[in-house]
Formats: C-alpha cells, structure tokens, sequence
C-alpha cells in the first residue's frame, strides 16, 4: 500500500443474518494495519459475538476527496420520546419537510420501515413534500459511506463533544455521517433515531438548522429504528443522490460549533440567537 495515497477502509461483521456492527475510516498507506486491527478489535468486542467479519480496503483517489465543515451541534433537552418527537417534527417542518411527510417518517421508524416490517440495512429516502418512497429497495434502503474525520479535525470534535458530556462513540460517527447527508444533491433533511434497545437518542439534521440532538427519540428497550433522508422531489436525481452517498469520498475537515443544551422552554431564544449569526432559519 502507498503509504501517501488515502484508503477508504470498512469494516462489517455479522451473527448469521444478524447486523452486529460496522464502522469506517479513511486513513493513508502506512496506518492501514493498525486501523484495521482497532476495527476487528472493535467488532470483536461487542457482546453479541460475530461469526463474520469483513474488511474492504479501496484507494481513494485524494483529487476526488471532498473537503466538508461538520454540522452545528445542539441538544434539545426533550424529557422523554413523546415531547422529543413533537420537537422533531416541529425541526423538519422547519427545513420544509411537509407535516405529512414529517409524520410518515415517524410512523415508519416507529413500527421498522423494511418491507418485512424489521429495520432496514440502510436509510429510506422519502419525498419531503408527499411524504412518499423512493429509494430503490425497501429492505436494503440507501447507506452512507467513505466518509471521515481528519486528523486534527476528529481532535478537535472529541474535545468539544467531551466538554459537553457527548461521549458515546455513536454520537461524533452520527454526527460525520450527518454532515455527509447533509451536502447531498437534493437532501432537504434527516431525521434518524437507532435501533439499538440501549440507545435512545435521535436527531434530526440539515444545513440550515445543523445537528438537533435529542436524548430521547424514542423508549429504553425499544428495537426499532433507521433514517429518513428528505428530499426535494421535483428534479430529484435518485442515482447521483446514492452515488454521492455510497460511493464519493468525504473528509471533514473543519469542525462546527458544539451548543449548550437548550430546554424546550428555550427553543425561540435559540432560533432568534442563531438567525442573527446569520442562519437561513427564520422562525422555528
Ligand atoms: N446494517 C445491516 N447490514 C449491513 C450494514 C448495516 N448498517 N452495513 C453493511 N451491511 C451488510 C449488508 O448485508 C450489505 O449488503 P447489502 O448491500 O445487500 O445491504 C453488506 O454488509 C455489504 O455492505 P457494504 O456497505 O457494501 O459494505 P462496505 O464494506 O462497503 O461498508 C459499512 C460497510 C458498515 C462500513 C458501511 O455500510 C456503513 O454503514 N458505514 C457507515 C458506518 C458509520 O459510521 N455509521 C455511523 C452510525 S451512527
Ligand atoms: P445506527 O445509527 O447504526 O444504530 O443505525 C440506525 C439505522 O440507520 C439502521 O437501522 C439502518 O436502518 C440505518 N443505517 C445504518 N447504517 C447506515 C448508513 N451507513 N447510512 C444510512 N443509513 C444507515
């Protein structure tokens, strides 16, 4: 391997048909060994043991890399899964995802939007306006992937999501991956919460509002789950969109800011503070 070329390198493992974790990093030549050794190391730690896991390395042509600057963060400290989703809504309306589309989007995570009625392998893409399907395969749906934090930019990150108690793992890889999302061709928001019964935070993401974190989108115990990516369906071009999802390299290079958690009671004051530095948000 080159040690001055990048490598998109990711990892998955599996129990039979069970989905028991996958994680990626882009990485030059001469750290391929030990970032690969860290993922196995992190897929064999998992309690539920996997009987497979996969590794695919890919040199990426570094002219095709696109620089991008992480999404704002802030928390909405909704009490429960019942406020945490009204609050949702009310963010996606904002970005211009319709009540009904908004609605249908919860409706689905909530009772497992594959075709089986289980979680999918990936996010659904849904018409932000009808509200309706449109990725190409309702069991699979679309996944984001080859997307990174820089080194001086995963610092930095780590830093300010540590200041502000945001220590899960799960957090700054949802964050990168909102941030690709979110500098896709047509997206209009996401709006994810996990399937994983220990973890219930959510979060709803665009350029214009940044990340909105929720702690609670849904029940402790709960397992259903996934994405809802939002897009602008009039010129919607669905094979550039999972192109740029699947298949182009990103870098996060620059890293946004990271709020104070804001109560409910707080949102307008939010709202009012990031439209006067200058936010394309104008009520909330
Ligand atoms: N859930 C369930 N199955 C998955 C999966 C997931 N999240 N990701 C991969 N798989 C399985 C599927 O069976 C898939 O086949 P399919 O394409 O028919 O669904 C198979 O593994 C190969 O997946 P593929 O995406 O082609 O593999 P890859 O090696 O290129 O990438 C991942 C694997 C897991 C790294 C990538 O899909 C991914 O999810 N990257 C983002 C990881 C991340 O940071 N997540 C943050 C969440 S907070
Ligand atoms: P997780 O955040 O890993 O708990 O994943 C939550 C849900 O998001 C999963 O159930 C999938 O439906 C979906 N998902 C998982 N990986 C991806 C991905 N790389 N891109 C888009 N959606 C994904």
């Amino acid at each position: 391997m080159d040690p001055n070329r990048l490598y998109s390198i990711r990892m998955h493992a599996s129990a039979g048909e069970k989905h028991v974790s996958g994680a990626e990093r882009i990485v030059s030549g001469e750290r391929i060994d030990r970032t690969v050794n860290a993922l196995i190391a992190r897929a064999v730690s998992k309690s539920c043991k996997p009987d497979r896991i996969t590794v695919n390395i890919d040199c990426i042509e570094s002219v095709a890399i696109r620089n991008l600057t992480s999404l704002d963060l802030v928390t909405i400290d909704a009490p429960d899964a019942t406020t945490g989703r009204q609050w949702a809504m009310r963010f996606l309306e904002e970005t211009g995802v319709s009540p009904l589309a908004a609605r249908e989007a919860i409706a689905l995570l909530t009772k497992g939007p594959a075709l089986s009625g289980k979680t999918m392998r990936g996010a659904m893409i849904l018409d932000a306006e009808m509200g309706n399907r449109l990725e190409p395969d309702r069991e699979r749906g679309v996944r984001t992937s080859r997307f990174d934090w820089s080194d001086e930019a995963n610092k930095k990150i780590s830093r300010l999501l540590s200041e502000a108690g945001l220590t899960h793992f799960r957090t700054c890889e949802a964050l990168a991956l909102a941030t690709k999302v979110a500098s896709a061709p047509g997206i209009i928001a996401e709006l994810c919460w996990s399937d994983d019964p220990d973890y219930t935070a959510g979060y709803v993401a665009s350029r214009g509002i940044g990340y909105v974190r929720f702690p609670y989108l849904k029940e402790h115990g709960n397992d259903r789950g996934g994405r809802a990516f939002f897009v602008r369906h009039l010129d919607f071009d669905r094979t550039a969109f999972i192109r740029f999802l699947e298949e182009e390299p990103a870098l996060i290079a620059d890293v946004g800011t990271c709020g104070t958690p804001v109560a409910p009671g707080d949102i307008s004051n939010l709202c009012l503070n990031r439209n006067s530095q200058g936010s394309n948000r104008t009520t909330c």
